[in-house]
């Protein structure tokens, strides 16, 4: 199997690169191989703009749908772009590396999609879901939050992630992949904010990356995320009732 981690967090020391890491040898030991975007340290533009294309099916009006398929059909997609794709059609496991903030991904991780998942290349009106341009590889959030688990949860203060990473996970989705349950390392504290004593939270910390190197060497197995498909909806974009 071949991963690629898409790597969001801008501190090679922080407790995300950590986990970073640690996916990268625990796959390479057992067998795996393993690629990273380090979409920081690639200093990739999260932002989608005119000025990433260098000719314009329209030069008067900037549609993003209509430039994305522009260039793809082009061939004048962004180097950064283009080689972003070339690294997810070699894997067949996408992991997704990132922080909680504001209650979902870095505003460099959103950018990454918004330019990455290129509209009239890697979906279509005909090539989406269970047609999508990744079918056949799967996607796995491993997501770090700074409250404690007890925090989570339908109605919580802390949010539901069910809620919170939907977003992502339906696009993965729509996109194709199949999608894993995510892996969440709750009370990744410090700076400010602090829930329990240093040394359970530097023994918790370690046996998290653990706990993490053991789920990550399985995600080939692992049950993935049910979502409705195109047969889940009538004509008129209704949901078909179950039964
Ligand atoms: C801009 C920003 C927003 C944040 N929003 C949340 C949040 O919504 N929920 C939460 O639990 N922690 C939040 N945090 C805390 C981070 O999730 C936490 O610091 C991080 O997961 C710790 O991992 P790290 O040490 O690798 O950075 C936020 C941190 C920052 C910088």
């Amino acid at each position: 199997m071949h991963a690629h981690i898409i790597h969001a967090h801008p501190e090679p020391g922080s407790y995300n690169s950590a986990l970073m890491r640690t996916a990268e040898t625990a796959l390479a030991e057992v067998g795996h191989t393993v690629t990273t975007s380090d979409l920081y340290g690639l200093g990739f533009d999260p932002v989608e703009k005119p000025q990433h294309y260098i000719r314009r099916e329209n030069p008067d009006c900037f549609a993003a749908l209509a430039e994305q398929r522009h260039a793809w059909n082009e061939g004048t997609l962004p180097d950064e772009v283009r080689l972003e794709i070339e690294k997810l059609e070699k894997a067949d496991l996408v992991i997704f590396q990132f922080p909680l903030w504001w209650h979902g991904p870095p505003a460099i991780l959103k950018g990454w999609m918004d330019r990455v998942f290129v509209s009239g290349g890697l979906y279509t009106s005909r090539m989406r879901y269970g047609t999508g341009y990744f079918r056949g590889k799967r996607a796995l959030l491993s997501v770090t939050t700074g409250a404690p688990v007890h925090a989570f949860g339908p109605g919580s203060r802390g949010g539901d992630f069910d809620t919170m990473l939907w977003p992502l996970h339906y696009s993965l989705h729509y996109m194709g992949f199949d999608v894993l349950p995510p892996y969440i390392s709750y009370g990744i504290q410090g700076h400010g904010y602090s829930y329990e004593g240093e040394d359970s939270l530097r023994d918790r910390l370690a046996g998290n990356l653990c706990d993490w190197a053991s789920y990550v060497t399985h995600a080939g197995s692992l049950e993935t995320l049910q979502f409705p498909d195109w047969d889940d909806w009538d004509e008129n974009d209704q949901a078909l009732q179950a039964g």
